[in-house]
This record gives structure tokens, sequence and C-alpha cells, in this order.
């Protein structure tokens, strides 16, 4: 027999997005123009919001005027922010560095992987070899302008050119500005879609997008308070593995794993860190530093299945809040009828979570001949892949007929996660797993908002039946006077007047 020798290779994580675009959202030139937009877009949301800046975002996709035969397909997308900025040494590694993110903390953002903005720009590069061009000031005296590429095989930021100019105005924001291959007329239906809803549930910001035509599509700001910024927090002690503890023990500085637990864990206190420790069999003032391998195991294995820690709390989280979604549903679906909740914050293995859940019927809502379903994760619209959603899955589940719905009304559900880990199915961020702890949030939160549908649809049922009750007596009554009085041989016919003051008042209503 042959053997035939094999040969190995070590790759990039930029190498590896390279060549399996389509698990971050670049599957086909719709799709990317779809991802490419959403991307620059969320990394704008998360400049401006979480640091208390009202976000004013400007997105520009223009074609490319391509000559012999060139460029049908090629287009520049301009996205504007006025955020943060980026401090200027980092621009490079956090445009063209994968797996490169101010955002691996422990508290809710709409970034989590460190990838998006960068996924693309390597697709820009290799669609169209040119370099993105990445604009940004913290609001410093200075603006720095810089021409990159990416070394994909070494996952390393290229510097073609460094601009400094003077910031007379004191601006801060980030622009990027690249060119990439894509089909903007497949795409546009969900990225208009997606432009809605991110407008639904950011009702505090103005979004401004010019397509490759030179239309003008605006989404004006209506809320002028944000969400609360959330705040970072330590590890739930349900949430820690064994690598996570090596980590926290590699760098802590307690003395003692009394001292330990409650420094580096979330909401634990000494008297829940002394009866954790009894439980867990420990003793109080062993060195973290000297736990062997198999204890760490153990105090793992003792944390996840300890009862007593406090759940985490929702301080790391930025939910809308119900006045924020409320607003956002009518700015953009201009319902009838519109209710909101929010359940109470809730975890599952030690990350906490919010649902919010609003619905919307009647007005303008639109009539789908399935169930309309608005989904949010950390106020990102997810407009791909509906069927594998959790979310999916429960309004399915639901009995609508029970709140005198059927599919095919003009009613609307949305669902919004927020969580400091949203427990997605991909890194393309398009579906939510099947979480026990979240699904049942999601199905109480549903059945809550459409009991409250259910009861405003059978109001306006009676209220209609009522009316139409008062207006046959409208009709008939003066007649059954008339008649009543000649059979009693009366000139004088009694006034029905009181009687049909009620039914026109209630008409009026
Ligand atoms: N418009 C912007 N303003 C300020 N900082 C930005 C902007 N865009 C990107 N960044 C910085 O670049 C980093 C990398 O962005 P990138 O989109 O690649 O990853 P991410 O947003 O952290 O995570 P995800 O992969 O989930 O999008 C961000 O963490 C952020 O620090
Ligand atoms: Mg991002």
């Amino acid at each position: 027999m042959k053997i035939i020798s094999q040969v190995f290779q070590e790759i990039s994580p930029a190498d590896f997005f390279y060549r399996n675009r389509e698990i971050a959202g670049f599957a086909n030139p719709a799709r990317a123009i779809f991802s490419a937009i959403r991307e620059l877009v969320e990394n704008s949301l998360d400049a401006t919001e979480p640091v208390g800046i009202l976000p004013d975002i400007y997105i520009r996709l223009s074609p490319v005027k391509g000559e012999g035969g060139e460029g049908e397909n090629l287009y520049v997308l301009r996205v504007r922010d006025n955020g943060s900025g980026i401090p200027a040494d980092y621009v490079p590694l956090a445009f063209c560095q994968f797996l490169f993110s101010s955002k691996y903390k422990l508290r809710q953002s709409r970034g989590t992987f460190g990838l998006g903005g960068t996924m693309t720009i390597l697709y820009g590069q290799i669609t169209t070899n040119k370099p993105v061009k990445v604009i940004s000031s913290t609001g410093s005296q200075k603006i720095y302008e810089y021409t990159l590429m990416i070394d994909i095989e070494r996952n390393r930021p290229i510097i073609l050119d460094r601009k400094i100019r003077e910031n007379e105005r004191g601006w801060h924001g980030t622009i990027v500005e690249l060119s990439l291959e894509g089909d903007y007329i497949k795409a546009m239906p969900k990225v208009l879609e997606y432009l809605k809803q991110t407008a639904i549930v950011n009702p505090y910001a103005n979004i401004i997008f010019i397509d490759p035509r030179g239309r003008l599509y605006k989404f004006e700001r209506v809320v002028l308070s944000l969400p609360p910024q959330p705040k970072e927090t330590l590890p739930h002690p349900h949430g820690v593995d064994v690598e996570m503890l090596y980590r926290i023990i590699r760098v802590t500085r307690c003395k003692t794993l009394l001292d330990f637990m409650q420094e580096h864990f979330h909401r634990v206190g000494k008297r829940i860190a002394q009866r954790f420790l009894e439980f867990a069999g420990f003793p109080e003032e062993a060195d973290p530093k000297s736990l062997k391998p198999e204890e760490i195991v153990k105090l793992v294995q003792a944390m996840k299945s300890f009862n007593d820690f406090l759940p985490p709390d929702a301080d790391c989280l930025s939910p809308l809040g119900e006045e924020i979604l409320r607003a956002g549903i009518l700015k953009e679906l201009e319902p009838e009828f519109v209710d909101v909740t929010q359940r109470k914050p809730s975890a599952y293995s030690g990350h906490p979570f919010i649902i919010e859940v609003g619905i919307a019927y009647g007005g303008k809502v639109p009539v789908r001949d399935d169930i309309l379903l608005y989904r949010f994760a950390n106020k990102i619209p997810l407009v791909y892949d509906e069927s594998g959603d959790v979310s999916w899955k429960i309004v399915k589940s639901i009995d609508w007929r029970k709140y005198g719905l059927t599919p095919g009304m003009p009613f609307a559900v949305l669902v919004h996660i927020c969580s400091t880990k949203i427990p997605w199915k991909t890194v393309g961020k398009e579906m939510i797993a099947d979480i026990p702890e979240v699904s049942r949030e999601i199905l109480n939160g549903v059945r809550e908002v459409a009991r409250q549908l259910g009861a405003y649809l059978s109001k306006k049922e009676r209220d209609k039946r009522e009316k139409a009750r008062l207006s046959v007596f409208a009709k008939y009554l003066p007649k059954i006077a008339e008649f009543s009085a000649k059979l009693a041989g009366r000139n004088e016919i009694p006034s029905v007047e009181n009687l049909l003051r009620r039914a026109k008042k209630i008409e009026e209503d």
C-alpha cells in the first residue's frame, strides 16, 4: 500500500475567514452588500450610544462606473458617524486585524467577536483589490486618515498611507470608505428592512441612507434620551469554566479563597462566599494559587452546582425600556394599537438577559400571510434565517385564535433579547439558539402582550356590535313610538330623544 504523505499547514484567523466568509455573512454578492452595511452601522451605533452620544449615521452606497466592461456590480460604501472615534494607534489593528476588539468585556454591546468590520474590509479587498480609507478622531486636535489593507496570510494591517490634519472644529467620529463587489438590486429589500427595523429599536438615532441611484432614505430621531449605559461586570460563578478560573487565578492578588471569591465574582459577598466554600469543601484560608489542577476542576463544578449564589443583576445590560420601544414602534409602524413589556432580568448559565416584547396592530403594520415577527438582539435587527430562531419557534407554537388573531391580520410581534452573551447559533449573528430559560421568558412576554391585544380587539368588537345594535334602535324607535301611539289611540307620540342621544353618543365615540 502506498502512503501519500500529508501536508500540514497553519492558517491565520484572517485566512480562515477568507476561506469561510459565508459563516460571517458574506456568502454571495447580495448578502455581502447587506452584511457590509450592517456591520459598519452596528460599529457606528456601538461607538455612540454606549458613550452617551445621540447617534448621527450617514450611509452612502455609490456605484462605481466601470470602464471596459468592468464594474457593473462594484460599489463604494461610505459610513460616517459622530461617535467616540478610535485612538490613532489602534485604527489599523481595529480595522485590519481579525479578533481585535474593544468589546471583549462583560457588558452588553452589539459587537462581540472582533471580526464584523474587519470581515467587511477583507471582502472589499478580495473583490476589488482596493484599500480601505478610515478617517477618525476622538475629538482631540488631530484627525487621522489611514489608507489600509489586510495582510491576510499574517492577519496584520498594512498601512499604505497616514495623513494627519488639524481638527479645527473638535469633530469626533469615524468615517469608513471601502470598495466592494455586490448586488444591491437583490439586497435592497433586506437592506431597507434592516434600516427600518434599526430605526424601530434605535429611535434616538438619525440615520440617512443614500442608495446607488441617489435615493435618500431618512430615519429621524424621535427620542432624545438614550437607554441606560451598560456597566462592565464580573463573571457570575455559574458561568465560569476551568480556563476562566485559571486565568483569574493567574492575575489575582488575593491570598485566601474567601477574598478571592468576593473579589472576582459577580454578587458574591462574605456570607455567600463562606457558605459556598463550606459546600465545596475548601478551607477559607487556602491560597488560590496553590490549587492543584484537580482542585480547580472540583471548584468549578461546585460553582456550577451551588444554588445559593444570587442571580446576576442587570447593570451590565442596556435594554431599551418600554417607553423607547413604544416610541420606535409608533414611529416606524404607525399602528392603531401597540403594547410593550419588559420582562424581569433573568439568567442562563450565569449570563444575565432581559427580554422585551412588543405587539402592534393595524395602521401601517404590514400584512403577511404568516405571522409577522421582528427579531432583535442587543438592538440589532435580525432579518435573515428566521425559521431557525427560537422566537420564530415560539410565535408559531402559540394558538393566536385565543387572542382573536389569525396570521394574515395586520399585526406584528417584536422580540428583543439583551444579554452580555447572546446565544448566537453562528458568527453571522442571525439566529438565536433555543435555551430553555430564554424561550420561557420570550413565551411569557409574547403571551402578555398578546393578551392585551386580544382584550383590545374584543373590546373593539363589542363596541362595534353595540353600535350596530343602537343604530338599529335609532332607525326603528321613532317608528315603534309612532305605531304604539296610534294603537293606543293617543295623539301624542312619546319622546325617544333620550334613547337616541345615547345611541348617537356611542356612535360618535
Ligand atoms: N465606527 C467606529 N467607531 C469607533 N470604533 C470602531 C468603529 N468601528 C470599529 N471600531 C473599533 O474596531 C473594533 C473592531 O470592530 P469589528 O467590527 O471588527 O469587531 P467588533 O465590533 O468588536 O465585533 P463584531 O465582530 O461582533 O462586530 C471594535 O471593537 C471597535 O473598537
Ligand atoms: Mg463590529
